[in-house]
């Protein structure tokens, strides 16, 4: 195992185009701190660095959208973030932004230190343009008919009707989505990494030398090299981000994904500017005995596996990182986070629903971590693990070894005596749970770790409720003082246990037993506070949620979507209907009833899913790409309709034999399967 002087921590620099929500806090924030917080209890030198990116397009329309400037939408939302972080807990060292100075020369100082090198191929080539917003378009701002299946709003990369790949050009009557004009050809010249040329590197690096990493991120990185690396395009041609620093490249800055994680590096060197006893940025980028790791959303993987470390070893004098934990996605209430659809919890308006509850929030989505797969987040498991664990048992733990010492000995610690065979082994059992918990959190799985946290208490819970000092106290005062030293030792463990994970509740737990500086080292040790040490009066640590609060929770969440869902009904009015066809040519068409026998997910195809159909005169596979709104499981037994006669095709090389028809909400652009009001047999006509 390599020795490491110091940890340097990213978390994902998120785009300051809107406010934070639970599957960002899941995905990459939360899992980052307690990795911080666990590292500083352990005296380890950690930077933990972070900061919003505030490049890109989207920016710009929102910016658009809105008639304000773009520097208005990253100031409003970089601001925002940056309290709602702080409000969270996330306890960043240093929080920046990628429109600073600072960050703006790095940035080009990186690409013109490439540029020089020779680093770069340079191409010309044409793409869309839109003439009325004075920008070339990329491929998601272009939608048109879509020339396979003749969806009306195909975007420029793919339809999401048939699935089918394309390029902007495929389209019929492409359209901008900017301004609703059409496009126009031109041509253009871009500065391209030519990654195939790191490929081999980077299989020797990630393949042979990182096979720890979690297997979602190597799986991932794995498929990326095996299609084999194509040149990137690091520029772009748009008039918000950081300027091409070459003669000649008026209008063209670096593409987002370049500059954005080199954030993290002009973000450490602000702060290393302003802290100087913390050493300086090149020694926590530049030595190879730093350790860096990089926390991240499952959408970000490749950037930060494959991209910026091409583009660190191009440049020649970075330490590359040494672990990227990325977290897959966090589902709400059993359907995808959705911006646009406003199906979202938002970070913000949590913190101020539950006032001071922010840790019931941290725990909650560390205990439904999607650490290996996606996960889900209903209101009612918020409710359950705050009422059932964290007042049930860690709660009442603490209350209960507090108000006892309180009771019998006016709140001061009392000697610890004899210990009996049944304090030993409680003990041990406690011990044994430590280093479980200090393995868990040294290999990122943090869901499992806090899981070990909570048995710590749940031993102290066994602990009282099986010695029972509230019973002794009428004949063995002695054994009460032991079994009271030793509870609340425990309960001063508890809180350097969940300390990575409940900040706030272990800062108002050491108050509570008057402990200050506390240190990782010292979690299983029994003397943490002497006889004779005072404890403030204790409080209760958590309060249990109630039903009602729960419900309008819930209320909201649909409430939102329905508001989103009308803004987006009035502003997208249907499609117009097509011209009319004559009846004959609509009998060519044989539309079936089948009944659904299987349906799974299609690997490395985020939306398809594959059906098996019953007919009525067999079995026939289907491709559909509407894995986006449902769960495969939901769907067997179904009974769908289907084109019966639609010529087979290859779909990810799986021949799909016929359509699933749906119907594509107006509103929000989600899929509705079309289905029968009461059960047909298969293969049954439709007509
Ligand atoms: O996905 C995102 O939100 C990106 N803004 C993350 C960038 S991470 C890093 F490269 F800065
Ligand atoms: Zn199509």
């Amino acid at each position: 195992m390599k020795k490491f002087k110091r940890i340097l921590v990213t978390s994902a620099l998120p785009y300051a185009n809107g406010p934070l929500h639970i599957g960002h806090l899941a995905g990459a924030y939360v899992p980052a701190d307690i990795y911080v917080r666990y590292q500083r209890l352990k005296k380890a030198d950690v930077l933990f660095i972070g900061g919003s990116d505030e490049h890109g397009v989207p920016i710009t329309i929102r910016a658009k959208k809105e008639g304000v400037t773009p520097k208005e939408i990253i100031d409003r939302y970089h601001y925002l973030m940056k309290e709602t972080f702080k409000g969270m807990g996330i306890s960043y060292d240093f929080y920046g932004r990628t429109s600073s100075e600072v960050h703006h020369k790095l940035a080009s100082d990186f690409f013109r230190k490439l540029y020089d090198n020779g680093k770069f191929i340079e191409k010309t080539c044409e793409q869309y343009y839109d003439e009325e917003a004075r920008m070339f378009l990329a491929d998601r701002y272009i939608t048109g008919e879509c020339p396979c299946c003749h969806h009306e709003k195909a975007y420029g990369d793919q339809c999401e009707k048939c699935c089918t790949s394309l390029s902007p050009t495929d389209l019929i009557n492409p359209v901008s989505t900017v301004s609703g004009s059409k496009p126009v050809m031109k041509e253009t010249t871009h500065w391209y990494l030519p990654l195939e040329q790191y490929q081999e590197w980077l299989e020797k690096w990630i393949l042979e030398e990182h096979k720890e990493w979690r297997p979602n991120v190597y799986g991932q990185c794995k498929s990326w090299l095996d299609m084999g690396l194509q040149p990137r395009a690091v520029s772009r041609d748009l008039d918000w981000g950081i300027p091409v620093p070459v003669d000649n490249a008026e209008g063209k800055v670096l593409y987002v994904w370049f500059d954005a994680p080199i954030g993290y590096i002009s973000n450490t060197k602000e702060f290393c500017d302003q802290n100087p006893e913390r050493g300086s940025w090149e020694t926590w980028w530049k030595e190879p005995d730093t350790r860096i790791v990089h926390f991240i959303g499952k959408d970000n993987i490749v950037f930060h596996c494959i991209v910026f470390p091409a583009m660190l070893k191009a440049e020649g004098t970075f330490t590359l990182p040494d672990n990227v934990p990325s977290n897959e996605f966090l589902n709400l209430e059993d359907d995808k986070i959705s911006t646009s659809r406003n199906w979202a919890v938002w970070v913000d308006e949590y913190l101020e629903d539950f006032p001071g509850k922010a840790d019931v929030m941290r725990y909650v989505l560390t205990a439904n971590a999607p650490e290996t797969k996606d996960n889900n987040f209903t209101w009612k498991n918020f409710q359950a693990h705050n009422n059932n664990e964290l007042v049930a048992i860690f709660g009442n733990f603490v209350n209960r070894a507090l108000v006892l010492t309180d009771k019998y000995f006016g709140g001061i610690v009392p000697p610890c005596g004899e210990l009996t065979d049944y304090d030993r082994n409680t003990l041990k059992e406690f011990d044994e749970v430590k280093q479980q918990l200090e393995s868990l959190l040294d290999n990122f799985k943090f869901r499992d770790a806090q899981k070990e946290a909570m048995n710590l208490a749940r031993i102290g819970n066994k602990y009282l409720a099986d010695t029972e000092p509230w019973k002794l106290a009428k004949t063995d005062m002695k054994r009460v003082e032991t079994i009271l030293n030793l509870s609340v030792q425990m309960v001063a463990n508890l809180s350097i246990a969940f300390e990575p994970f409940l900040p706030f509740s272990c800062e108002k737990l050491r108050k509570m037993i008057a402990l200050e500086e506390v240190r990782w080292e010292d979690l299983g040790s029994f003397d943490l506070m002497e006889a004779g040490h005072k404890l403030c009066k204790p409080e209760l640590l958590f309060e249990k949620i109630e039903d009602d609060a729960i419900e309008a929770q819930i209320q909201k969440l649909f409430k939102q979507k329905k508001e989103a869902a009308e803004n987006g009904a009035e502003s997208q009015p249907a499609n117009p209907i097509k011209p009319d066809i004559e009846f004959p040519e609509f009998e060519k068409m044989d539309l079936r009833i089948g009944t659904v026998l299987e349906c799974t997910k299609v690997p490395k195809a985020d939306k398809l899913l594959q059906f098996r159909i019953d007919d009525g005169l067999g079995c026939r596979t289907i491709v559909s790409g509407i894995a986006d709104w449902y769960k495969p499981e939901d769907l067997v037994g179904k009974q769908v309709c289907f084109i019966a006669n639609l010529a087979p095709r290859k779909i990810r090389g799986i021949e799909s034999q016929g359509m699933i028809l749906s119907a594509s909400d107006a509103a929000d652009g989600s899929y509705a399967v079309i289905t029968v009001q009461r059960a047909v047999k298969p293969g049954s006509e439709v007509c």
